[in-house]
């Protein structure tokens, strides 16, 4: 048994003052009855029997957004130094245990999940569940030819003993191409570059699992998953939603 309100902030349907509203206003109801006491205690057999606006809520135990990075800001929440994506996270939702997923370098752009769901987190990043995630690049130095999407499709080791799995590089021209990685180590693509001879100059990051980069989302915006997205996501990292 869990409060209303609650169940309802969880699911982001705003701040428990914004859903404390949303059931003053009658805009809520239980089997068909409107509730306004936010201290309501619902069941879980009963929790899919609740609505809001009369379409049946969306209830879950932890929130996901998918924010367009932009250039310029490091993937941390708070720093003494530099701007961070906590800027981007608007002011309601600071408080929901909100971590990035993974980490975008400063100078890389794109998508980049925030959740409260840890082990969601956990699995998307670990090299253990092989999550996808695709980079679009733009580099300089040596043109990219056939004998790198062999050699990335095979998995190679570079000089300082750091092994990378295989990946899928698929060229544009010489010069640009979308690359997917089943792993997340520390400047992953632009290692895997340089250790070939040449330097990434532009990194964007298209695609985790299934879920792509919205391409109305502008940069430096921010959006709750869709459901569709949500189940998308938890069923690549073999999760219950
Ligand atoms: N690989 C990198 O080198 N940088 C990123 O930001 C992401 C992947």
């Amino acid at each position: 048994m869990e409060r209303i309100d609650k169940i309802l902030a969880k699911s982001g349907y705003g701040t428990r003052r914004e859903v404390k509203r949303l059931l003053k206003e009658g805009r809520v109801e239980l089997a068909g009855e409107i509730i306004t006491d936010g201290g309501l205690k619902v069941s879980l057999q009963s929790i899919n029997q609740i609505s809001v606006d009369g379409n049946q809520a969306e209830i879950h135990n932890s929130l996901t957004f998918m924010l367009n990075k932009p250039p310029g800001f490091i993937t941390a929440l708070t720093d003494t130094r530099h701007d961070t994506i906590a800027e981007f996270i608007p002011q309601k939702w600071q408080n929901k245990g909100l971590v990035p997923v993974g980490r975008l370098d400063k100078d890389t752009e794109g998508l980049l999940l925030l959740t409260n769901d840890g082990q969601l987190s956990h699995r998307i990043c670990s090299p253990k569940w092989g999550i996808e995630k695709e980079y679009h690049l733009i580099t300089q130095g040596r043109p990219f030819d056939q004998q790198d999407v062999e050699k990335f499709a095979q998995g190679f080791k570079i000089l300082d003993g750091t092994e990378f799995k295989p990946a899928k590089l698929e060229l544009v021209d010489g010069f640009e191409a979308y690359l997917t990685v089943c792993e997340g180590q520390y400047h992953q693509v632009k290692r895997m570059a340089k250790s070939t001879g040449r330097e990434v100059k532009y990194l964007k990051r298209i695609r985790i699992a299934d879920l792509e980069l919205d391409p109305d989302l502008a940069p430096g915006e921010i959006r709750i998953l869709t459901e569709a997205e949500r189940t998308k996501l938890y069923s690549a990292c073999r999760l219950a939603d």
